[in-house]
Parts: C-alpha cells; sequence; structure tokens
C-alpha cells in the first residue's frame, strides 16, 4: 500500500516536466512558439498570435493565466529575493512542500559595507541556487523582484536597510553584481536561469512624511503647508540630481548587468506617474538596450486615476501604461479593465501585443516552456552549510566598528567570565532579518551565540521590544549588569521602527532606549560594548562621546546567523572591516522636508544638501567611516600625474568640439563628446601597511574631488574601492580601476555629463594625489 502510493508520487513529480506544452511527448510542442530553431521573438510573437483577446488579457497581471488548449500553465510573477527567498510574493512558499525555509543573508545595506563585490556576487548565486531548488520542488518562480537600488538619499526612509547604501556608484556597482550572480551566465538567445529586477524605477526613496505617501508623491514644485512646516516647497527632481544620482544604478543594472525585469514606481516624477512616464521608460530601450519586461510595483496603475487623479477613467489609465510602455501590472487592475479600454477605443490589440512581446520572450529566455535549466536542483541545495557559512562570511565582512575607545575590543576570553547581554533584541530572532525576509533556516539570537563563548550569560531584555515605551523592565537589566564583568547592550532598529511604509520621524534611538543604555552605563565595572541593529542611520552622539562606552559595532540586519557572528567579532577571531554606505546625520536633519529632492546644498534657504558628495552638515559617522582592531595606512605607489583627454592612444577621442570654457573660467569636456571612455581609465596602486597584531581584511575606498571646490560639484565622490586582506604586521598591494567618465564627472544643470579639467585630488585614507585632466 505504501509503496504502491510512492510509486504513484513519483509517478506524479516524473510527469511534472511533461507539462510543459514544449516538452517533445507534449500535444502543444507542434506549435511554432514550441519550434528551438526559431528565434525567441518569433517564438513569442508565434505564441501570442495564437491567442483571443481574453487570453491575452489574463497574461497582463503577475497571476498570469494558463492557456489549457495550448498547453500553456498559468504563471506567477512576483517572487522575492532580496537577501534571500522571501514569501512576501505570492510567488514563494514556504508551506506548500517539502522547503520549509530558505538562508536568511544579512540585509543588503550591511551587505554593501563589505565593500567586496565577490561577496555581493556569491551571495547573489547562492540565493539563486537556492531559488531555483525551491522552484524545482514547485515552491517558487524563476521571475524575482530584486535588487531595490534606488538611493538612500533620506536616512529616516524605512527601506533604505533594502539598498545599498547612499552612493550611486556603490549602488551600480552591487546591482551588477548582482544580476549578474543571480540571473547566471547569459546563453544563445539570451537564455537566463532566473530573472533579476532593477527597482523601483525612479526617483523612490520615502515611504510616508507629513501627509505625504509614496503612492501618491509628486515631485514637483508646490507650495503646500503642512503643520510642522510652515512652507514647504516641493522641488522637482532636477536634470543634474536625476543624472548624477537617481538614474546610475538604473542604467548599469540594464545596460551592464542586462536585468531582464525592471519595476516601475508608484510616485510621479516631475508630474507623471512612473508607470505612465514614456520618456524614461522608453529611454531604458532606447539608449540602454533594455531586453525584458516592465512591471508596475504592486497596485501602482489603480492608482493614477483612483489616487493621483491623473487620468480621467480607469481606461484611461491602462491606455496611457500601456502605451508608455510597460508590459505587466502587479495586481487585477489591467485584467479588470483592458477588455473596457478596447471597447472605449483606449487601445488597440497591438498595444496588448506589444506587453506580450515581451512578457514571452523572457518566459521563453527562462525555458518556461521547454526543459527547465538547472533541473538537478533541488531541496537539498536550500538551507546548506556552504550558504549558511556565506551569510556569516557577508556579517563579518559588512559588520561596522564605530567607536572602540583604548582597543576595548577584542574581548580576551580567557578574562571574561561573566557576559550580560542587554535589549530588548539581544534575545529575538525576528529583530535580526529585516525588510524581505522569509523563513530562516536556523536563526540564532545573540544571546545564544555567546554562551558557548564564557562561563555565564545573562540577559535582560531592559525593554519589553524596540519602541521601549516604558522604563519598567530597567530594574532587571541593571541587576544583570551589576553581576557581569562584561556588558554588551544590543540597542537600535527593528521592522517596528522603520520598514516599507513606515519612515522614521526621528534619528534617536526608539523610545527610552538611549535611558536604558546611560543607566546601564551608571552601574557596570567596566565600560560596555554598545551593538546597534536597524538599516538606517541613528543619532548616537552620545555614546560617541560617553566613555563609559567603549565600543560601538554596528551591525546592520544581520539574518539568522548574526548570533553566531557577532562573538567572533568581539572576542577577535575576525577583524572587522566594513565601511558605512551612509551618512549618519544628526538629529537636526529631520527639520528637513523628505518630500525635497534636491540632492544639492542651497545655504541661501538653509539647505544642507544630502549623502556625503553634497551634504555641508555636521555629521554622526561619515560615509565609509569604519575601524578595524588594526591600524592600516596606505602610500601610493604609482598612479598618473596627468591624464589627457585629446593626446591618448586613440585618436580623435573627443567626437565633437572639445572643451568650452565657462564664463567662470571653468573648462570641461562632456562626456557624451569624449569617443573613448575606456582610453581613459587608469589604476593607481596602492600599498595597504597593518600596523596592528591581527590580519584583517578591510575596504580600501578611493575618493576623488576638485582641487579648488566649484559649486554644484561634488564635495566628494568615490572612485574606486576594494575590499583587501593584509596579514598582520606586513603589507599588500592592491589596485583600483577609476573610470574617469563614469566616477569623477558630475552634471552640468541641463543633466549633461562633464568632466572638468584642471586638478582633481585622488585620496585613501590620509593619502592623497593630484591628477590633472587636461585637452
Ligand atoms: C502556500 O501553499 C499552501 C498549500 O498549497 C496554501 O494553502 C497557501 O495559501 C499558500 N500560501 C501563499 C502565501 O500563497
Ligand atoms: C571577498 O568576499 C569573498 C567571498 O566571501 C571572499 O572569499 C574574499 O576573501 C573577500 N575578500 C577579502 C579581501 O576579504
Ligand atoms: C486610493 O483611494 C481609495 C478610495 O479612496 C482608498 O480606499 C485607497 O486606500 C487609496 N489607496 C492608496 C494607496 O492611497
Ligand atoms: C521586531 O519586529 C518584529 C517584526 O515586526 C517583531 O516580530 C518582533 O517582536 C520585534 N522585536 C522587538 C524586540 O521589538
Ligand atoms: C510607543 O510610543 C509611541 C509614541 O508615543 C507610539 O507611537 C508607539 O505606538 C508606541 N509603541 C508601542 C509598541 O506601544
Amino acid at each position: 500500500m505504501l509503496l504502491a502510493l510512492l510509486c504513484l508520487l513519483a509517478g506524479a513529480a516524473a510527469a511534472a516536466p511533461n507539462a510543459r506544452p514544449c516538452a517533445p511527448s507534449h500535444p502543444a510542442s507542434a506549435y511554432p512558439f514550441c519550434d528551438a530553431s526559431l528565434s525567441v521573438p518569433a517564438r513569442a510573437r508565434a505564441l501570442f498570435s495564437l491567442l483571443t483577446l481574453d487570453e491575452k488579457i489574463a497574461q497582463l497581471s503577475n497571476t498570469a493565466g494558463g492557456v489549457p488548449r495550448l498547453g500553456i500553465p498559468p504563471y506567477q510573477w512576483w517572487s522575492e529575493s532580496l537577501h534571500g527567498l522571501a514569501d512576501n510574493g505570492p510567488g514563494v512558499n514556504f508551506s506548500s512542500g517539502p522547503v520549509r525555509a530558505a538562508t536568511a543573508f544579512p540585509q543588503v545595506v550591511l551587505s554593501t559595507a563589505a565593500f567586496n563585490r565577490s561577496l555581493w556576487r556569491a551571495v547573489a548565486e547562492a540565493v539563486a541556487t537556492e531559488a531555483l531548488g525551491m522552484h524545482n520542488a514547485g515552491q517558487a518562480g524563476l521571475t524575482y523582484w530584486a535588487p531595490n537600488i534606488n538611493i538612500f538619499r533620506d536616512p529616516r526612509w524605512g527601506r533604505g536597510q533594502e539598498t545599498s547604501g547612499e552612493d550611486p556608484a556603490v549602488a551600480a556597482a552591487y546591482s551588477l553584481e548582482y544580476v549578474k550572480g543571480f540571473q547566471g551566465e547569459e546563453g544563445e538567445e539570451g537564455r537566463i536561469r532566473l530573472s533579476a529586477c532593477c527597482k523601483h524605477y525612479t526617483a523612490y526613496d520615502m515611504e510616508k512624511w507629513e501627509g505625504f505617501t509614496r503612492y501618491t508623491f509628486n515631485a514637483k514644485v508646490k507650495t503646500v503647508t503642512p503643520y510642522r512646516f510652515s512652507r514647504l516647497i516641493i522641488f522637482t527632481v532636477n536634470a543634474q540630481d536625476l543624472e548624477d544620482t537617481y538614474q546610475p544604478p538604473f542604467k548599469t543594472c540594464i545596460q551592464e548587468a542586462r536585468a531582464s525585469c525592471l519595476m516601475c514606481a508608484y510616485n510621479q516624477v516631475n508630474g507623471v506617474p512612473m508607470c505612465a512616464h514614456k520618456d524614461l521608460l522608453q529611454k531604458t530601450r532606447d539608449e540602454w538596450g533594455f531586453q525584458g519586461y516592465i512591471t508596475s510595483d504592486c497596485d501602482a496603475v489603480a492608482i493614477i486615476h483612483e489616487n493621483q487623479t491623473y487620468t480621467k477613467s480607469d481606461e484611461d489609465s491602462v491606455a496611457i501604461v500601456l502605451k508608455a510602455g510597460m508590459d505587466l501590472n502587479c495586481g487585477s487592475f489591467l485584467v479588470r479593465h483592458t477588455k473596457s479600454a478596447i471597447e472605449k477605443g483606449k487601445i488597440q490589440e497591438q498595444d496588448i501585443d506589444r506587453a506580450l512581446f515581451n512578457l514571452f520572450s523572457v518566459q521563453l529566455r527562462l525555458g518556461i516552456f521547454d526543459k527547465p535549466k538547472n533541473d538537478q536542483l533541488g531541496p537539498n541545495n536550500v538551507c546548506t552549510k556552504e550558504h549558511r557559512e556565506l551569510a556569516a562570511e557577508a556579517v563579518r565582512q559588512g559588520a561596522v566598528l564605530l567607536k572602540n575607545d583604548n582597543s576595548f575590543l577584542p574581548l580576551k576570553r580567557n578574562e571574561v567570565k561573566h557576559v550580560a547581554i542587554i535589549g530588548p533584541s539581544a534575545d529575538d530572532a525576528y529583530a535580526m532579518g529585516g525588510d524581505y525576509t522569509g523563513v530562516p533556516c536556523n536563526p540564532i539570537t545573540f544571546h545564544q551565540g555567546i554562551q558557548p563563548y564564557v562561563a555565564q550569560t545573562t540577559f535582560a531584555a531592559g525593554c519589553k521590544d524596540v519602541s521601549c515605551n516604558s522604563t519598567y523592565l530597567f530594574g532587571e537589566a541593571i541587576e544583570a549588569a551589576k553581576v557581569a564583568d562584561t556588558v554588551i547592550v544590543v540597542a537600535g532598529l527593528n521592522l517596528t521602527e522603520e520598514r516599507e511604509d513606515l519612515d522614521r520621524v526621528s534619528l534617536l534611538l526608539p523610545g527610552n532606549q538611549m535611558g536604558l543604555i546611560h543607566t546601564i552605563a551608571s552601574v557596570t565595572k567596566k565600560p560596555l560594548v554598545l551593538v546597534l541593529l536597524g538599516g538606517g542611520p541613528v543619532d548616537v552622539s552620545f555614546a560617541k562621546r560617553d566613555p563609559r562606552i567603549a565600543s560601538i559595532l554596528w551591525l546592520g540586519y544581520p539574518g539568522e546567523v548574526g548570533g553566531q557572528v557577532l562573538p567572533e567579532i568581539l572576542f577577535g577571531e575576525y577583524n572587522p572591516g566594513g565601511k558605512l554606505a551612509m551618512t549618519w546625520y544628526p538629529e537636526s536633519f529631520t527639520a528637513i522636508p523628505m518630500t525635497d529632492m534636491n540632492m544639492r546644498a542651497d545655504p541661501s534657504r538653509g539647505y544642507p544638501g544630502r549623502t556625503y558628495r553634497f551634504y555641508i552638515g555636521d555629521v554622526v559617522y561619515g560615509f565609509g567611516y569604519g575601524l578595524s582592531y588594526s591600524k592600516y595606512s596606505y602610500s601610493i605607489l604609482s598612479a598618473p600625474k596627468k591624464i589627457s583627454v585629446s593626446h591618448t592612444s586613440v585618436p580623435n577621442i573627443i567626437s565633437r568640439k572639445p572643451a568650452y570654457t565657462r564664463k567662470d573660467g571653468l573648462d570641461f569636456v562632456k562626456t557624451e563628446d569624449i569617443a573613448s571612455c575606456e582610453a581613459l581609465m587608469f589604476s593607481v596602486c596602492i600599498a595597504v601597511s597593518n600596523h596592528g597584531e591581527m590580519d584583517g581584511s578591510h575596504a580600501v575606498l578611493l575618493f576623488s574631488r576638485l582641487k579648488s571646490s566649484v559649486p554644484g560639484f561634488p564635495i566628494k565622490q568615490l572612485v574606486g574601492f576594494e575590499r583587501v586582506r593584509t596579514a598582520a604586521g606586513s603589507a599588500t598591494n592592491v589596485e583600483v580601476t577609476v573610470d574617469p567618465c563614469k566616477h569623477m564627472s558630475a552634471a552640468n544643470s541641463e543633466g549633461k555629463r562633464i568632466l572638468l579639467l584642471g586638478a582633481h585630488v585622488l585620496t585613501v585614507g590620509d593619502e592623497e594625489f593630484e591628477l590633472l585632466i587636461e585637452t
């Protein structure tokens, strides 16, 4: 009986691949869309030409309908994989099959702080392996809506944690590794194993602020009067910021990484809803060579009429998005309203065919109708030891040591007998995941992780939860701190404070957390160690100043292995070397409207600008900041003294009339006029010396600035980075490659990228050198 059942099950499983219409034995395989000798575009056209209007319309939703008469199965386009498989979308299901969990890698803003491209690539590959394993078990799709490559523009943004920080070059570099690692090597006819999605296009970086929401926010000049601000001007996303802040990650994600999906955001940019923004959507295809599908964010089409009142009717919304180039609607809006849009003459059937061409092309490239690629992967490839170790490695490399008075850390194991670990998240596995966490394989809390290291541990929450609205648990925490020889306080944020749909209003620690830290610091025998969780920066100036707080370690959202890695770092098994990928602003920054989209400072209206490239105010910790247990120094072994945009080995490097002299005497070249940007690339060889007693791997960041500052140009910008391993007491040479067109340029007020001629200064640590750019 049992055997017979097993046999039946096995039979059913074996039959599954045959359900694919183009499998040789399938009756549908004779249709031209199954003819593998035809090109993908020809097959895509052959497919939609067989469909009735109703069948076509059913394809326009993330929950796409099947076409049984052609053997086309229903398909769920929406799966999530930001930092591991997550069930925020219906495509991933942890309760419907053998896979019950997946590796929860650290939240992206933490992995970013590692500044290690091969780490980013390896994590994306591991997530892809788990996605395929889960897909082959029937529990996940092949199309994923990650990475989130918006710029972390405002420190209050609840989804800043999902991004790779505030620097466009870093976000671009991250997107390249993520997409290439996830989609895999592109095969013939653009075959890919999985589809990644560059989201959310574009200038989306706010959930809710003073009555504004991401659903209706329109970055366009207008004056309104919210209650805390006497008069508030909402500025347009100007051409300059668009070119050198908001767009670079998307350009790289499409043009270089060759992502097969782009998601348009809810918000409007300069008066046009992004899913209806024909210019910006077409640009991705015409200028960046995008070949893939464009999906809306979820319900982003429904709101165009109902909430944004941008169109007069739902049918107009259908027409405007399809004609703008959007292909898929997350939600059911297009399924409900496309037929009547046709009937009312707002669109033609060809407008639907255009979208179907893109959708079917991606499905064909993924082999959804043919033999699946990587069908040998399965549940055994999920939650593996290797992936867990890689997740731990990402936490180790990303961890940022912010303070370490008198080398208080690392702790010496033989001197520590009794550790008190205090804080609402110190024993909570669910505070460690961050947005878009699925079901972790085997999460370990900080308290659990520390136990094997010391004879005795005492845990006290101190606050009921991260919001910490009351002090009634302080007493217990004080008692715990008094009896221990070493005290670790885990403070910071959680999804109750920052997440999708929730921005913070303050940059300070939530509720009474600061009071808790002060109270504990006043009773401990030795200074304490403060561990901070969270994606967004916190103003911890008080802790920075307080000598009773010896060390501060930022761990972002470390995912399921956070509890394993924290003691490794505290006890010196790993020498931290991550650097912050975003500015930590003081609380006073919250006086600035989140809706002010300008990146550049404007002192005339008291506006300090945003991110390290433009912000002129004080910081708590700056972009690129991070200590180590070793002291490192740098020396520049080789670097060019000048580069010439006209006298290079490439003839006619300037294709059009070159340098133009502005009134204020500045010479520049438009990068679009430079025939070969590659010919301008140069490398800098840097010797990195480790003066400490521990081997270490850390992030080396190379910045550039203009010798004399020019208004509107970045104060400095990152032009290259490498993670470098250096043995104690020795030196390692590292080569950093710089692409001046891309990284030393900035946009002018018309949104044209220009390279300023004259003296630039490149800096690494305390070392700097001058580079002349001339014609
Ligand atoms: C997952 O699958 C189970 C079993 O098929 C189903 O009951 C459940 O609704 C699914 N969950 C989601 C989020 O789709
Ligand atoms: C970068 O990350 C990879 C993958 O974890 C690792 O093998 C490599 O050692 C890291 N590089 C440095 C310099 O730490
Ligand atoms: C859009 O408007 C409808 C009707 O007023 C409302 O129910 C819905 O919550 C709004 N949606 C958003 C995202 O604001
Ligand atoms: C952190 O947030 C998660 C998700 O909202 C919640 O389940 C958990 O209880 C929170 N933890 C604390 C300590 O507040
Ligand atoms: C804590 O207090 C804040 C501000 O009064 C309030 O918004 C929040 O809901 C409270 N949180 C909890 C968990 O009680």
